[in-house]
């Protein structure tokens, strides 16, 4: 299986990005503000991380509470990553944010992020890649940092798992009232994303050094995580 995704998160798909996301309105707005939640104790001028920062949804939830946050983002799409920065620009974000195009295996390793935060992305990573993902999220964090990670996750063996993916595909044909585009999803669901069930996401965690991870949210097929570096 292809490793990069430019060719889905390409010029056509990048200018969507937004609007299809928004159409799952309740599902992401009740993850993000579980996120902003479990962020709400960092130090007022926090460093956060964004691995697969897209076209900069997180940042731009976050930055509008926490004004002095400073925020670094990394993407290997250049078209998502210039919807980000147009975004950046008009909401005034652009001397506390640095975004760079590139895998998170290309930033140097500072240990000083507050939080990395990586939204809907490690399901597009296989194998052997996806273990050291969490490894390299776990070296840019201070000591007591918080991962954040939140992917399409389900065992694809369970008697359930149909069900979920029946139900994944109806809320799409809704949400877009188009049916092509919901087909369109589960043909990349099922050709481009590499999904482990729930248990062994939690294991990889762990074993790059995290605390045991917190499950803090799920919807359908999205499951959100939650740990801590420990020294
Ligand atoms: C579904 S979007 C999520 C964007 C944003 N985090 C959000 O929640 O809206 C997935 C993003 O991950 C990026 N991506 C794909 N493979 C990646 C990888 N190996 N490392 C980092 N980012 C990756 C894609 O380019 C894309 O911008």
């Amino acid at each position: 299986m292809a490793y990069n995704t430019n060719d889905i998160f390409n010029n056509e798909l990048s200018l969507q990005y937004d609007a299809c996301n928004g159409r799952l309105g309740e599902i992401i707005d009740n993850m993000h503000m579980l996120i902003s939640l479990l962020l709400n104790n960092l130090p007022e001028q926090a460093k956060i991380l964004c691995v697969g920062v897209g076209t900069g949804t997180e940042i731009i939830r976050l930055a509008r509470f926490h004004p002095q946050w400073h925020f670094t983002g990394i993407d290997p799409s250049p078209d998502m990553l210039a919807v980000c920065s147009e975004k950046l620009t008009a909401a005034g974000l652009t001397d506390r944010c640095q975004l760079n195009l590139g895998y998170l295996s290309n930033l140097p390793v500072t240990a000083d992020y507050d939080a990395v935060l990586c939204l809907l992305v490690t399901h597009f990573i296989q194998h052997p890649q996806r273990d050291g993902i969490y490894t390299q999220m776990y070296r840019q964090l201070k000591t007591g940092g918080r991962v954040i990670t939140a992917e399409i996750a389900g065992d694809i063996h369970s008697p359930l798992f149909n069900e979920h993916l029946e139900v994944w595909r109806v809320m799409h044909e809704t949400v877009s009232q188009k049916p092509q585009e919901a087909t369109a999803i589960m043909a990349m669901l099922t050709q481009r994303l590499l999904l482990l069930p729930p248990e062994q996401t939690e294991t990889l965690i762990e074993q790059a050094g995290f605390s045991p991870a917190q499950r803090f949210f799920q919807s359908l097929l999205i499951h959100g995580w939650t740990a801590r570096k420990v020294a």
